[in-house]
């Protein structure tokens, strides 16, 4: 796609993941991206840079308003959808309501951007739209391919089922009224402006604020495929150029990380000495959760270029540098199940 003269827009612009969308999207060639983000969790020191070099028309506003999603996508071609109540762990399992929000969010987006003649709409999905009953036991070598969502369907809490809903509207447009659309199923991101309501980002911060002994969420033999931020907006962009009809695709790394291995290597490159203490009451999560990525090697010639013991040395060396102890220290028990 020659990315130079479409019209953007980013929901949830001021995000994480967006804002590394965002980084990529300039490199790429376009011109100027319409962002809108309520700012519930977005921090604008992401994407500050840009708004004062002009280059990111800034809205702050809440999709949820009426009339506000049919003001954002007037005049735009592509829509890049982040914008969602989310958090980590602890937020989705303890904040239903709030994630359920979601649905009414995505589904008067997704007629907005019909309604106003968009020309492809890209979705950030998740993994929380895999059945959870199939990841259940750790010592499986098992993969999540993307037919695996299907009758009958068991998402990961209202988040997603939100996430899920949202992906069977795209393909209804797509069948009924030819709306180009692809749903991108993120697992479990993590990267340089990451914050701490996920687990990778708790354990640096853990680390971070010499915490001991050092708290682990669950029994430690969970496994996650961590997949580095960069990666997972190549794959995004790869979408956007490549799939029309509404198919969902996993962007998600194929290495196994167990969670109690991911502490030990944060504690020893971060060189914090501490007796690790295993919190198994406290939300996990399934607990064994990763993605097959072949449909997007084979189809859009997408795959990770980082090892998650690269992608995380170099988080943990950026949030060394940029984080103050005392903020962190004052922020952290609130981030771990809020947002
Ligand atoms: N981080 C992950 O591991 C992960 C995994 C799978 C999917 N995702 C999805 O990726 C997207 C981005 O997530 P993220 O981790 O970068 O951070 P995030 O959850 O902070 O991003 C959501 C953004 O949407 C904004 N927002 C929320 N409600 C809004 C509303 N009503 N109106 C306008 N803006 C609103 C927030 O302020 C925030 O900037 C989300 O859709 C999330 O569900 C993330």
């Amino acid at each position: 796609m020659e990315w130079k003269n479409k019209k953007i827009l980013v929901t949830g612009g001021a995000s994480f993941i967006s804002s590394h969308l965002i980084d990529l999207l300039f490199e790429r060639g376009t011109q100027k991206i319409r962002v809108v983000d309520n700012l519930s969790s977005g921090k604008l020191e992401n994407i500050q840079h840009y708004i004062d070099a002009g280059k990111i028309e800034f809205h702050e506003k809440d999709l949820l308003c009426p009339g506000v999603a049919q003001e954002m996508v007037k005049d735009i071609d592509v829509v890049f959808h982040l914008a969602a109540d989310h958090g980590g762990r602890g937020y989705v399992d303890l904040h239903q309501a709030a994630c359920a929000t979601n649905l009414a969010l995505d589904g008067i987006f997704i007629k907005a951007a019909y309604d106003a003649g968009v020309e492809k709409f890209i979705f950030a999905s998740s993994g929380c739209v895999y059945p959870n009953n199939l990841q259940t036991d750790p010592n499986e070598s098992f993969y999540l391919t993307e037919e695996m969502v299907g009758p009958p369907y068991d998402a990961d809490n209202t988040y997603g089922w939100a996430k899920l809903m949202a992906e069977i509207t795209l393909k209804a447009y797509y069948k009924d009224y030819g709306m180009k659309s692809v749903s991108c199923r993120f697992f479990t991101v993590y990267g340089e402006r990451g914050v701490e309501n996920h687990a990778v980002m708790a354990m640096i911060a853990r680390a971070f604020i010499k915490q001991n002994p050092f708290e682990l969420w669950g029994t430690g033999e969970q496994i996650r495929n961590w997949t580095y931020v960069k990666d997972i907006v190549e794959g995004i962009i790869i979408c956007a150029e490549k799939v029309d009809d509404g198919s969902a695709i996993n962007l998600g790394t194929m290495e196994r990380i167990k969670v109690i291995d991911a502490a030990k290597e944060v504690l020893r490159y971060t060189g914090h000495k501490a007796e690790i203490k295993l919190l198994p009451d406290k939300p996990t999560g399934p607990y064994n959760r990763v993605a097959d990525n072949s449909l997007a090697k084979r189809i859009l010639d997408w795959q990770p270029k980082v090892k998650f013991i690269d992608g995380l040395h170099c988080t943990i060396d950026w949030y060394y540098k940029t984080k103050n102890v005392a903020e962190v220290k004052k922020i952290f028990a609130r981030m771990l199940t809020e947002r």
